[in-house]
């Protein structure tokens, strides 16, 4: 059989209109537009309309993405979407997209918390590497804002609503999807999550009462968790395209807070502009997050054919998802023959690259210590 690659052909998204601002989050809770946009790089997101579902935010999002590969709903062989705010716990959202897109192919669901996309994409990838089907469209959605506590200043000022969708189509070509990494720790399953409405602790009077049908989230955890794994999974997953971060054309972080993208650039020694950021518009989106900004980063001509683009998401679970594609036709050319120029510089450059990890990690109890000493002073 000849080589088999995925890559994506069609996006598209839908942001529903309601705009809540920084300044409206001042007149419901405790906090201000100062300390929200400093602390995290957002000043607005979207929330729901009385008539956004979640399955009707990414039947809109996908017919988008089906329009621009210039496909039909009848063309799919399979509909998976990420998401972790569906219409109902039964059935699963994935149907209702399926049937209100018009389209007669299998569909399910896929729960990876803000990973769910990279998730998805990989597990798309799979289906089409391994020859059982053609076309996929794969959709992150979240109408996360119904789990979000707005009396609660340390979650409410995070999270938006949206939907993001891409089909992935087989190509013979030697791009698209390069290399992938999923990961889960869940030990940290309480840094991030809704207490009731599981099997565990199902809807009750007392889940009422003391909010607990809402997002609970040790923030300072996860930031640390989201900096540690951002940086290195992004690092191990472009080793093993064979590329080093600075073959990379643009980095697709997931859209949670700047500070933690700041570090995690500092970290993996790459410009920071290198980094697409959109979350100054629409906060966290969780699921959408990475494919809205891969839409917009499309859209608004970041990225052209042959880019290469390195994705990286993390939340709860605790979860983290990489994927390193290349966009459109181009060639992979860095480090794929045993013996060229080529492969000599890319061991050369991810030598080097270790080298100074190495020597990063070794100073680093100095540079703490010689920070607190400055800060006492
Ligand atoms: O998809 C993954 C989802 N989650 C994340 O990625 C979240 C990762 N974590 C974060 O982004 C940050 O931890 C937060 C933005 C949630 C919090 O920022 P922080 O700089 O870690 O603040 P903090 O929790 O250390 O709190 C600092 C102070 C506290 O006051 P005191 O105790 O120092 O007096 C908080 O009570 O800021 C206070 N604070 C606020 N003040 C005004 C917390 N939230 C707010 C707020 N407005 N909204």
């Amino acid at each position: 059989m000849a080589e088999r690659y995925a890559k994506i052909t069609g996006w598209g998204k839908y942001i529903p209109e309601r705009v809540l601002t920084n300044h409206d989050l001042e007149q419901m809770v405790d906090t201000s537009d100062e300390w929200i946009s400093t602390r995290t790089g957002i000043r607005e997101r979207h929330i729901r309309t009385k008539n956004d579902t979640t399955s009707s935010m990414a039947t809109t999002a996908g017919q988008r993405a089906l329009a621009v590969a210039g496909i039909t709903a009848a063309d799919l062989d399979l509909i998976i979407v990420a998401t972790s705010s569906p219409d109902y716990l039964l059935p699963s959202v994935a149907s209702q997209v399926q049937d209100q897109i018009g389209a007669r192919c299998g569909a399910f669901t896929l729960s990876a918390g803000c990973s769910g996309w990279v998730y998805a994409l990989t597990t798309a990838n799979q289906f089409i590497t391994s020859g059982m089907y053609n076309r996929v469209l794969v959709v992150g959605v979240e109408i996360i804002s119904f789990a979000v506590d707005y009396t609660d200043r340390t979650t409410s000022i995070l999270f938006g609503d949206a939907a993001a969708a891409t089909v992935l189509e087989v190509s013979d070509q030697p791009s698209g999807i390069l290399a992938s990494e999923l990961g889960s720790d869940g030990s940290g399953a309480l840094y991030l999550y809704v207490p009731d409405g599981g099997s565990v602790a199902p809807m009750s009077q007392h889940t009422i009462d003391n909010n607990r049908q809402f997002i609970r989230m040790n923030g300072a955890g996860v930031f640390k968790f989201a900096v540690r794994t951002l940086a290195s999974s992004l690092k191990r997953t472009i080793y093993q395209a064979g590329l080093t971060p600075d073959d990379i054309d643009l980095f697709i972080p997931h859209q949670a807070n700047a500070r933690i993208v700041e570090h995690a650039a500092r970290q993996m020694r790459v410009p920071v502009d290198k980094f697409y950021m959109n979350l100054d518009r629409y906060g966290n989106t969780s699921a959408a997050s990475v494919p809205l900004a891969l839409v917009e980063a499309i859209e608004d001509g970041h990225l052209k054919d042959g880019d290469l683009v390195a994705m990286c998401a993390f939340g709860a679970g605790l979860t983290w998802a990489t994927v390193v594609m290349q966009l459109g036709t181009g060639e992979i050319s860095l480090a794929h023959s045993l013996f060229s120029v080529e492969r000599a510089r890319y061991l050369a450059r991810r030598t080097s690259d270790m080298v100074l990890d190495s020597a990063q990690s070794a100073l680093l109890p100095l540079y703490t210590f010689l920070y607190e000493r400055r800060k006492k002073k």
